[in-house]
């Protein structure tokens, strides 16, 4: 039998970071877009007309689970508020849809392990959308680990932050269970980011601490995981500090940073790193989009029937860090996991 070709989408809300993904959904080689929903009437209309207006005879759906019952949609994007991700993730499953959802995939390990399992019974493909770790340079920074120019890596410094707009105010108006706060929205790329650098290390500890805003969602926090063996990942992220994105690896021999962990297709990747011995390179790489890299390669996973790239251990393991962190702060004690 013969692998098809394209992949038809159906996007589940009208949410910003559409703007992103829809574009991308659109122009990606072996996909193609045919719905979307929103609960709030006109929306979906709204944002297919200004963030991809090329796109045609895409479906409305003022109802997602119509959309969900749509026979000729093969795969969904989840761009819902985080604390919707999993109950509509398993809704998609049990429709027989592979899914890409955006991060955080869940709130809870267990919710996780629910959607692992009902991929496994509908044999569809599920992957959480870190767009980020499909642009080319984090391989870059991964080839330099595995050449052994920075030896083996003892330590990890992650930091994601930007100044909250007000436009925005509404991500940090509710409590961090409904998934309000930084944690979910910023802090789990810099756990994701520290934690790529010990890949074949289980966290033993976690320790953070964190201000809270009037709702409860945390607005800063600054934590470490420790790896075992002297091995630590020190991450910090703000709604209150000038926009960053980085991370810094550091080996017996060396290091390497990643200024722009987001790098948009607009901005130029940069990688420096330095070893020892006096080496020192500073390196400009190719821009890309990781947007339309995660939708080609998902796409092409679930055409395949084959693993993505980021598999649901990964979020379990990313999800039982951020909630390692925020007990932590909660207890004002370092948890073990
Ligand atoms: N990968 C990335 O680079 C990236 C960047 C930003 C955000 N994200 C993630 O993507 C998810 C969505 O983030 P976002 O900032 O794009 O969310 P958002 O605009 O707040 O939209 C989230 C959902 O809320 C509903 N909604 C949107 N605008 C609304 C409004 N004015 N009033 C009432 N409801 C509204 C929409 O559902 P309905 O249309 O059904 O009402 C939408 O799907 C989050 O999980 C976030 O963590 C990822």
């Amino acid at each position: 039998m013969t692998t098809p070709t394209t992949l038809r989408w159906g996007i589940l809300g009208a949410a910003r970071i559409n703007q992103q993904l829809m574009p991308a959904i659109v122009a990606a080689k072996n996909s193609e877009l045919v719905a979307i929903a929103s609960r709030r009437p006109g929306a979906a209309e709204a944002i297919l007309k200004e963030y991809a207006p090329q796109a045609e005879q895409v479906r409305i759906y003022n109802d997602p689970t119509e959309l969900l019952k749509d026979t000729n949609i093969q795969a969904i994007y989840i761009p819902l508020a985080s604390q919707d991700h999993a109950q509509w993730t398993l809704r998609a499953i049990e429709h027989g849809k592979h899914v890409l959802c955006e991060k955080p995939i869940a709130l809870s390990v267990a919710d996780i392990e629910a959607i692992e399992i009902a991929a496994k019974k509908h044999n569809v493909q599920v992957m959480e959308g870190f767009m980020y770790r499909f642009h080319p340079q984090h391989q870059r920074i991964q080839d330099i680990i595995n050449s052994g120019t920075i030896g083996e890596v003892r330590s990890v410094r992650s930091c994601f932050a930007y100044p909250m707009q007000p436009a925005r105010l509404y991500r940090i108006d509710r409590n961090m269970s409904q998934g309000g706060g930084a944690m979910w929205d910023i802090g789990c790329y810099a756990i994701h980011s520290a934690r790529f650098a010990f890949p074949n290390a289980q966290a033993h500890a976690v320790n953070a601490m964190a201000k809270h805003n009037e709702f409860g969602a945390d607005i800063s926090s600054s934590g470490t995981i420790d790896f075992g063996d002297g091995k630590y990942a020190q991450f910090n992220f703000s709604f209150e500090h000038a926009r960053r994105a980085e991370y810094e690896i550091i080996g017996t021999t060396g290091g390497i940073k990643c200024h722009n962990a987001w790098a948009k297709q607009t901005e130029e990747p940069i990688i420096s790193w330095w070893t020892d011995n006096g080496e020192q390179h500073t390196e400009s790489l190719e821009i890309a989009n990781h947007f339309l890299l995660e939708v080609e390669h998902f796409t092409e996973c679930a055409l395949k029937q084959q693993p993505p790239k980021l598999s649901l251990t990964d979020a379990k393991d990313n999800c039982a860090i951020i909630n390692a962190a925020l007990q932590s702060v909660a207890e004002n004690k370092t948890i073990k996991l």
